[in-house]
């Protein structure tokens, strides 16, 4: 695919099909991940990949507490904070897949990277170790893309325990748990945002 084309087919997708991810498709991404730039150099990302399904499930299930909010009333209540009917509307269809698209997916990726305490950074730009990974999130998703993968960029809110259970160092972060796979339904492209309304020239 084009490149422009491979960005416009992006999109976050919660349900796969019972299909493997290839092997060659998964290290392709992972390398294309480690080639994004980075905050003085320090590339300090690491992958790891759940893959067996009983671990997998605990790891979602007990040790990351993740859960799929299903009932109706309790979502409205959640979204009562809100007030774009745009913003609601996404969490009306990813609130009830938070746990099922990780445990459902053919591939969960954990992106993790190196920071010191939020509690001891005092400016953003001691922020750039995340805003890195991102960066290496980014190409593994656009790479995925380009082979018809895609998935879904979860942000843990308290990663403490799944940290805890896989053994991640102290000092390594989760950026991402990453469910990915073949759609179950392709996701069409979205309508893009407007740029005129976002560009300023010389002055905002
Ligand atoms: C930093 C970041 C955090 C996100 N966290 C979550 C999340 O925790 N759960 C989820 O279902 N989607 C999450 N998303 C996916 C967004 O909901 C999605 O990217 C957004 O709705 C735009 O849709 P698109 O990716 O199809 O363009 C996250 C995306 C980003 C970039």
């Amino acid at each position: 695919m084009k490149f422009h084309d491979v960005v416009r087919s992006r999109r976050t997708v919660r349900e796969f099909a019972e299909r493997a991810v290839p092997a060659e498709a998964v290290r392709r991404a992972l390398a294309a991940g480690l080639r994004a730039p980075c905050n003085a150099h320090l590339k300090s990302w690491q992958f790891v990949l759940l893959r067996d399904r009983e671990q997998r499930t605990h790891a979602v299930v007990h040790a990351l507490k993740a859960r799929d909010m299903r009932d109706p009333a309790e979502i409205e209540r959640f979204l009562a904070r809100f007030d774009s009917e745009e913003l609601k509307e996404v969490y009306r269809r990813s609130l009830p897949r938070q746990q099922a698209m990780m445990l459902e997916a053919p591939e969960l990726l954990l992106v993790c990277y190196r920071m010191k305490p939020l509690a001891e950074c005092r400016s953003l730009f001691e922020l750039n170790p995340l805003a890195s990974v991102w960066m290496c999130i980014e190409n593994v998703m656009l790479t995925l893309a380009d082979e018809g993968l895609f998935g879904c960029t979860y942000t843990p809110y308290d990663a403490e325990g799944l940290k805890a259970h896989l053994g991640i160092p102290a000092g390594t972060e989760i950026a991402a748990v990453i469910p990915f796979g073949y759609p179950k339904v392709p996701p069409g492209e979205g309508e893009g945002e407007d740029l005129d309304a976002r560009l300023h020239i010389d002055r905002w």
